[in-house]
């Protein structure tokens, strides 16, 4: 497998948690109740399974050997994405706020879920588009003959965030599913 084919088969299951939270986020303008817990367990994906586990290998290693070969950082399409990222995270952090708080039953917490999270859903599905479209063509012209050793250090990266990542969060995906559906 290439390593861009990869981050594409990781950027399918962040899109199945993306429509996750567009359910729920319906759901909580309706003023229906959502379990916090199911909340809690969509930040924890995108913390844990999205900005670390994919983001960092783009950014740490996919951008970073781009960057080596040339390609600025600043300006050019890899600034753009990383500038995303950071984008991403502030969202991600007011929404890691907001279900804490509506755990609490704090007024106004929902809202603030709601809006933070379609504003994440907005800028992460034009991010991916990006990326699949122009980005991960663009690193393939440029490292393609490099790849056995591109995948190599994403393996390392791998077994230093645990081994079963993305099994976890398969399984987490898909029992949200069923209940933000219901
Ligand atoms: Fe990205
Ligand atoms: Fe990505």
């Amino acid at each position: 497998m290439k390593s861009t084919d990869l981050l594409m088969s990781e950027h399918r299951l962040i899109e199945r948690m993306l429509n996750v939270l567009s359910n729920y986020t319906i759901k909580l303008e309706q003023g229906k109740k959502v379990p916090p817990e199911n909340l809690k367990m969509c930040v924890d994906f995108i913390r844990t399974f999205a900005d670390t586990y994919h983001h960092l290998k783009e950014e740490d290693i996919l951008f970073a050997e781009m960057e080596a070969f040339g390609m600025p950082r600043n300006g050019g399409p890899v600034g753009v994405m990383l500038s995303e990222h950071e984008m991403g995270r502030r969202f991600t952090k007011a929404m890691t706020q907001a279900a804490e708080d509506y755990e609490k039953g704090n007024n106004g917490a929902a809202k603030a879920f709601a809006e933070n999270a379609r504003n994440y859903v907005g800028l992460l599905s034009q991010h991916i588009s990006k990326e699949d479209g122009i980005l991960y063509p663009m690193a393939n012209q440029m490292l393609g003959d490099m790849d056995d050793q591109i995948m190599e250090q994403f393996d390392e990266k791998k077994s230093r965030l645990g081994e079963r990542v993305r099994e976890k969060y398969e399984g987490i995906v898909t029992q949200l599913e069923k209940d933000s559906s219901s």
